[in-house]
């Protein structure tokens, strides 16, 4: 119970990575804000959490609007008096080719996966300088690192974007004990590789060192550490989560 009576925040946390995370602070002794576009299935998620003895509630948040982050927080703050953590996970990946790419796609892709990022550390950076204390986490990808493949190009830059922000972000919050740092997962088993021909799963698999594809409950795991406050010396910083298949 190394959260015990934090608050925290989880976006895109109705499936995936962001439900393995929420429901890893939860166990953690965290009260959890279960925040995804997907309310009905985030609903879940907070019932399974719950079933489990854990605190959680449904925060529905379309996190591409700067105005529903803010309000977001704001409620979040009502519910349970403070908050302590964000994870910044809710993220798209439509896979599309360069030659298809539209301004539409283009823009949707930037304002899910990197604008949320600034706004919604904004807003919540705000709430954590009154107790002094901020946990920041945001999921970035092995193709912020080192570009994308499988037609991610606008999704590989987003998260290059958000290793970027991430440390901007971190430099700026420093001074409020507001730590923020990224994870960069390489492949995982969740709706969003899905769409990958079985062809290019197994020719991937063939070049990570571990031989497999991520489970969420791993990354989840890699999200949990930088999220303590007895993690008080690291910022700005990145965790390759990958299976040793991009080593920086
Ligand atoms: N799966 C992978 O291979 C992989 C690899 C590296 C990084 N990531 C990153 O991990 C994060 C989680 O992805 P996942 O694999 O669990 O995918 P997922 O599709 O299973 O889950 C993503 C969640 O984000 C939500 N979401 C989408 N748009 C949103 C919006 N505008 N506002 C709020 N919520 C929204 C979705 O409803 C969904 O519940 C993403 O940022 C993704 O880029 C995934």
């Amino acid at each position: 119970m190394q959260l015990l009576n934090r608050v925290a925040i989880v976006t895109g946390a109705a499936r995936g990575i962001g439900a393995a995370t929420a429901a890893l602070l939860a166990e953690n002794g965290a009260h959890v804000a279960v925040s995804d576009i997907d309310a009905e299935v985030a609903e879940a998620v907070v019932q399974q959490i719950t079933a489990a003895g854990g605190s959680a509630a449904n925060f529905p948040c379309d996190v591409s609007k700067p105005a529903q982050v803010e309000a977001l927080v704001a409620q979040v703050v009502a519910q349970w008096g403070k908050l302590d953590i964000l994870v910044n996970n809710a993220g798209i990946c439509p896979r599309i080719p360069v030659e298809e790419m539209t301004e539409e796609w283009f823009d949707r892709i930037t304002n899910v996966n990197m604008k949320s990022v600034f706004f919604l550390t904004r807003a919540a950076a705000e709430a954590m300088k009154t107790n002094g204390f901020g946990r920041v986490v945001n999921v970035s990808s092995t193709g912020g690192r080192v570009g994308g493949v499988h037609n991610a190009t606008v999704y590989s830059a987003t998260k290059a974007g958000v290793l970027s922000m991430t440390k901007s972000l971190a430099r700026h919050y420093a001074p409020f004990n507001i730590l923020i740092n990224a994870v960069a997962p390489g492949a995982v088993d969740t709706r969003m590789f899905e769409s990958i021909p079985a062809e290019g799963v197994a020719n991937y698999v063939a070049t990570v060192p571990l031989k497999r594809l991520a489970q969420p409950v791993e990354i989840a795991h890699s999200i949990l550490p930088l999220c303590l406050p007895t993690m008080t010396w690291v910022t700005g910083a990145t965790l390759d989560v990958n299976g040793g298949v991009v080593m920086m």
